[in-house]
């Protein structure tokens, strides 16, 4: 078909592009899993600039989602309905999304993909972007967490800690928007950490993005700390179980990318499991820590 239109996302949008969402995701993951309305409207809201569609007179075909945290800009979700594959409709919607991010200031712009879809890495190799980073999900099962003194959450670090934190370790990061966008939606909640010997944060999500499906795992979206120290990682996450124990959640996930090679080795230490890889991609600047740990993951 032809006259093939890339506008703005809106909300009337969302059940359409749930549809090719999971259509889309069929053929890798080999079943069908529809979003949450809720999900689809807060990834919409994180970043509406950034959000697309391609629509002609068939309807809308492919949609993308993209956020800015600051100077990072992210990519994803992002599909095209398969029966139309192929066809020059991804790349549009990859532009208008770059674009958005690139004018708005971004200085890095990056994604997170399937390392084994060799679609996907030969489409991003072709539209510009590099290979960088294998991304770990990781997994632990959570029960008897030891309540140790001395270390806690704590709701708010003052006016700018999120900036601040983020900032001090990987500059511009900035993720109020994406602490703000749980508070207003229901979906998380960020803590402050108390007693670790650096600052730090964490932005965690306790409902389940997928249809009819209950929470299982506390999911970790962002995890800061400004020093790389290994007591400072454990007790953080002694936290972060501690508080999906009080939820009756029976995991904890937390994504890492291997730039935080020994943040990543004592969580395995500690008895972590890799469920997942990814690998990221850039097409602008590059992802560097200038101290720290920053465990997160750029797939809404
Ligand atoms: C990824 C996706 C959004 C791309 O959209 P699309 O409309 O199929 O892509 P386009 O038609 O714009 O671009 C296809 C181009 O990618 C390039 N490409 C694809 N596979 C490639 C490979 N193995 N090696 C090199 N280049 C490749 C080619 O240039 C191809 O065009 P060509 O065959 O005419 O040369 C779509 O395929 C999709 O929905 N996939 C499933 C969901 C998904 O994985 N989303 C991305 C998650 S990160």
């Amino acid at each position: 078909m032809s006259d093939l239109k890339i506008r703005n996302m809106d909300a009337a949008d969302l059940t359409r592009v749930n549809e090719i969402c999971a259509l889309a995701f069929y053929g890798y993951y080999g079943k069908i899993s529809l979003r949450t309305i809720e999900n689809l409207e807060s990834s919409l809201a994180l970043y509406p600039r950034g959000c697309f569609v391609a629509q002609d007179e068939g309807g809308i075909a492919g949609f993308i989602f993209s956020r800015k945290l600051g100077s990072l800009g992210s990519i994803g979700v992002f599909g095209v309905d398969p029966c139309r594959h192929g066809r020059d409709i991804g790349r549009p919607l990859l532009e208008a999304a770059y674009s958005a991010l690139e004018n708005d200031g971004c200085t890095m712009i990056g994604l997170e993909t399937m390392p084994d879809s060799l679609y996907n890495v030969g489409f991003y190799l072709k539209y510009g972007f590099d290979m960088q980073h294998p991304a770990l999900v990781l997994e632990k099962e959570v029960k008897d967490v030891e309540t140790s003194a001395g270390y806690d959450f704590a709701e708010s670090s003052g006016p700018g800690g999120i900036l601040r934190i983020g900032a001090s370790v990987v500059e511009g990061l900035d993720y109020s928007v994406e602490a703000a966008n749980a508070e207003k939606f229901g979906w998380g909640k960020t803590f402050f950490f108390k007693g670790l010997t650096g600052e730090g944060f964490v932005i965690l999500r306790h409902v389940s993005i997928i249809e009819d499906q209950i929470a299982k795992s506390l999911f970790v979206r962002a995890l800061v700390l400004t020093r790389e120290d290994r007591n400072d990682l454990l007790r953080a996450a002694a936290c972060i179980e501690r508080y999906s124990q009080s939820l009756g959640l029976g995991n904890v996930t937390i994504s890492a990318s291997a730039l935080n090679a020994n943040a990543v080795r004592w969580l395995i230490e500690a008895g972590y499991r890799v469920v997942k890889t990814s690998m990221r991609m850039m097409r602008k600047g590059s992802y560097k820590l200038s101290g720290g740990i920053e465990l997160s993951r750029w797939i809404m």
